[in-house]
């Protein structure tokens, strides 16, 4: 497979085409399972109401309309979400395993309430599953129904008032867990050794400090008007800068196999990285590529 490139199509048979530790490090936004879009959902449960919107929902705006319906606890489809997506992302993990470098590092944007099922999956393909970062978002849109407005519908005036502090739903999910995992490093020799020979199996800690961040395992970074609007769950430019160069150096291959709007990629041609890409959906697959040739097109200018 050429270097540089994004390919159409399904990641789970282009893994296929790579070669055996072809790969230096995988960074990608994996479809995070909560039906959020139509390329997200990937279990068996076809409610009526999934992908569908409520009249409240479409008054809420776009961001929620998407959503299906909420996870109510009983229905036997429901609960066999959790396992459904873990079987999916083992559908891809082990092949990931296979394309990577010992020592490479494996770096996963995950939904809270599936993270784990993704965890399990990489474990069981073999990787070591080294530190869960928490990115702070500073804002994230978030909508939890008062209690009190039900009871209220219902003509219930006084639970309206005895419980109107109460709210259903979540709090406002201002992080995003970011899984970091590390292909074991070669058998025989140490983790130095490992470093020499590839490259690979530590970070550099100076780039913390020019992000402006703490050493620490939680960041802060704020989706800025450039970092919208071209995905649904598009990721901000300078974050996915700060992670390649977090853990590779100039001239590695960086694999996105989950490309959408090619945010991973672009951050790739700008800090001088290789990059290969996959994606399923035409429509992001022409977008990425624009940002792409936009970029070579003001890089040629300058
Ligand atoms: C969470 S989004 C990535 C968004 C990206 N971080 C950005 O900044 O635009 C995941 C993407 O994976 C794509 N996708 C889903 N299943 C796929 C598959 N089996 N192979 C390749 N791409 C897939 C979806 O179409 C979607 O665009």
């Amino acid at each position: 497979m050429d270097l540089n490139k994004i390919y159409l199509g399904d990641c789970r048979e282009l893994l296929d085409q790579l070669k055996d530790t072809s790969i230096d490090s995988v960074i990608s936004d994996i479809p995070y399972g909560i039906s959020f879009d139509f390329w997200d959902v990937l279990h068996k449960n076809g409610n009526s109401a999934l992908l569908g919107s409520s009249p409240a929902q479409e008054k809420a705006g776009k961001i929620f309309n998407k959503r299906g319906k909420p996870l109510n606890g009983w229905s036997e489809a429901d609960k066999k979400i959790p396992i459904e997506y873990y079987n999916w992302c083992r559908s891809w993990t082990d092949k990931i395993f296979r394309v990577t470098k010992p020592g490479s590092s494996v770096i996963i944007f995950a939904g809270r309430r599936l993270s784990h099922r993704a965890i399990c999956a990489f474990e069981d393909s073999g990787f070591i599953f080294k530190d869960m970062i928490a990115w702070n978002k500073e804002k994230a849109a978030h909508r939890a129904q008062h209690l009190s407005k039900i009871f209220e519908r219902r003509g219930d005036l006084i639970n309206a008032k005895r419980f109107e502090d109460w709210k259903v739903g979540n709090l406002r999910p201002i992080f995003e867990p970011i899984l970091w995992f590390m292909k074991p490093y070669k058998s025989g020799g140490t983790i130095a050794d490992n470093f020499l020979e590839y490259n690979l199996g530590a970070y550099n800690e100076k780039i913390i400090f020019n992000y402006n961040q703490m050493a620490s395992n939680y960041i802060n970074f704020e989706s800025k008007k450039t970092d919208c609007g071209l995905h649904p769950t598009q990721k901000p430019l300078q974050l996915m800068k700060f992670l390649i160069e977090l853990i590779s150096v100039e001239g590695q291959t960086i694999l996105d196999p989950f490309v959408g709007s090619g945010t991973t990629v672009l951050a790739c041609k700008i800090l001088n990285r290789n990059f290969i890409g996959f994606e399923i959906n035409k429509n992001f697959f022409d977008i990425a590529n624009n940002r792409i040739n936009d970029h070579l097109r003001m890089e040629n200018l300058f």
